[in-house]
Formats: C-alpha cells, sequence, structure tokens
C-alpha cells in the first residue's frame, strides 16, 4: 500500500503535472497506476460495514484516459458477484445506452457512488456515502473528465452537493448540463435516470433515451472524443 493517504499522492501528482516523481521513487505514476492504488485501497477497505455482506469490492473500470465518467449508485448483485460495474439487467440496459451515443464500457469510466453492495441492495446510507465516496472523488481527481453523467438520484444528488447546486431530485435536474469545477477540474455534469429505472417503466426508458441523444448532440457540437 501507498504510505501517503492517498488524495495527497494523486493531488501532488497532479499539482506537478506529473513532472515530480511521487515518494522520491523515480517513477511517474500513470492515471492507470494512480486508478489502481485506489482499486487496492478499495479491495481492503473496512471503514463501513459494507465490506462483511459484500463477495467482491466494485471498484469501476474503463478507461483511465476517458473524458466522460458514468456515475451509478451502488452494486447489485450481479455487480457484487463478478467485481465489476453495471453487468446486471440495468447493466445491459446501459450498454445500449452508450451505443446509441457511440460509445462501449472500454472508451468511458463507470464507477459508483459506493464501492460495495449494499445487503439485499437497499439504498445507500449517509454514513456509507459519507465514507465511500473519497474513493470516487480520487477517481475524478486522477481522471479528470471533462463529462461527469450521473445516474440517478444518489450521484446527482452527491455531485450536487460538492458544488453547493441545491438538489431537488432526479425529475427536475436531468437532461439539463451543469457547467462547474469539481476537485479542481472544469466538469460538465449531466445528471439522467439510474438505468435501473428504465426496466419498471417505459417512461423511464424513454426519458433516459431522450437525455442520452441530448448528451450525443452536445458532445457532437463540441467535435468531443472521449
Ligand atoms: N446499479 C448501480 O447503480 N451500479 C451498478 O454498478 C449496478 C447497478
Amino acid at each position: 500500500m501507498l504510505s501517503k493517504p492517498l488524495n495527497s499522492l494523486i493531488i501532488e501528482a497532479y499539482k506537478h503535472k506529473r513532472k515530480r516523481s511521487l515518494r522520491g521513487v523515480d517513477a511517474i505514476l500513470s492515471r492507470r497506476q494512480l486508478l489502481d492504488a485506489v482499486a487496492a485501497e478499495i479491495i481492503v477497505c473496512r471503514k463501513c460495514e459494507l465490506w462483511i455482506t459484500r463477495k467482491n469490492p466494485v471498484p469501476g473500470e474503463g478507461s483511465a484516459n476517458s473524458r466522460i465518467m458514468f456515475i451509478g449508485e451502488a452494486p447489485g448483485y450481479w455487480e457484487d458477484v463478478k467485481g465489476k460495474p453495471f453487468v446486471g439487467a440495468a447493466g445491459k440496459f446501459f450498454d445500449t445506452l452508450l451505443a446509441e451515443i457511440g460509445f462501449s464500457r472500454e472508451n468511458v469510466f463507470t464507477g459508483n457512488i459506493l464501492k460495495c453492495r449494499p445487503p439485499r441492495n437497499r439504498e445507500p446510507l449517509p454514513d456509507e456515502i459519507q465514507k465511500c465516496t473519497p474513493y470516487l472523488d480520487s477517481q475524478i481527481r486522477v481522471i479528470q473528465p471533462k463529462y461527469i453523467v450521473t445516474l440517478g438520484n444518489y450521484s446527482t444528488g452527491y455531485i450536487f452537493s460538492k458544488v453547493t447546486l441545491p438538489f431537488y431530485g432526479i425529475t427536475r435536474a436531468h437532461g439539463k448540463l451543469y457547467e462547474t469545477s469539481i476537485l479542481g477540474t472544469q466538469i460538465t455534469v449531466f445528471p439522467t435516470f439510474h438505468p435501473a429505472a428504465a426496466l419498471y417503466s417505459g417512461k423511464y426508458k424513454e426519458l433516459l433515451q431522450q437525455d442520452f441523444q441530448l448528451l450525443k448532440n452536445r458532445l457532437t457540437d463540441q467535435k468531443f472524443k472521449v
């Protein structure tokens, strides 16, 4: 494990534009190495009690150099089994949405607010969010994305709270672009519904598809490349 708190290493690395070595070691850590270091911390994390009931932690996955990050809520049954984000039924729909805007899992980064599955897929508790989100913050610092797409109430609420945007629920917040600065990086936040909502309601499926089209239009206008 890294000897200094991870966040300070990451801040140090990026403050000095990755030109300076860390810990006096003559190696410059790549984004991938830094993300792996975050994942290593998550794997041994015991800050809340979810490690007791989970099968596998789900640190998140995808491109370390992606300019777009998707943030969900917490691992469910299949994510817990496989240790990967969005691999259950909601994940299949998420793949469809990504494909519709020309992306795949490999060229984006996908993570969650909580890295371990809450028992019976219950909602995250405030204490769990507080203890787990420093890992997400580290991932944001490392990746420095241009866009963060928040999927559902929990990730949108968390990201809005970081930039002191008032949050009145995903129904009011979704489908709009919020230009903001998070952890020292200029980021456009685009909230939409959680893909699982589409499994229960055709209305949410349609809204999600519409939101992804809006996002696609914006990215096309900006000649955005991941
Ligand atoms: N729901 C989430 O929010 N995240 C996952 O990884 C899977 C389902």
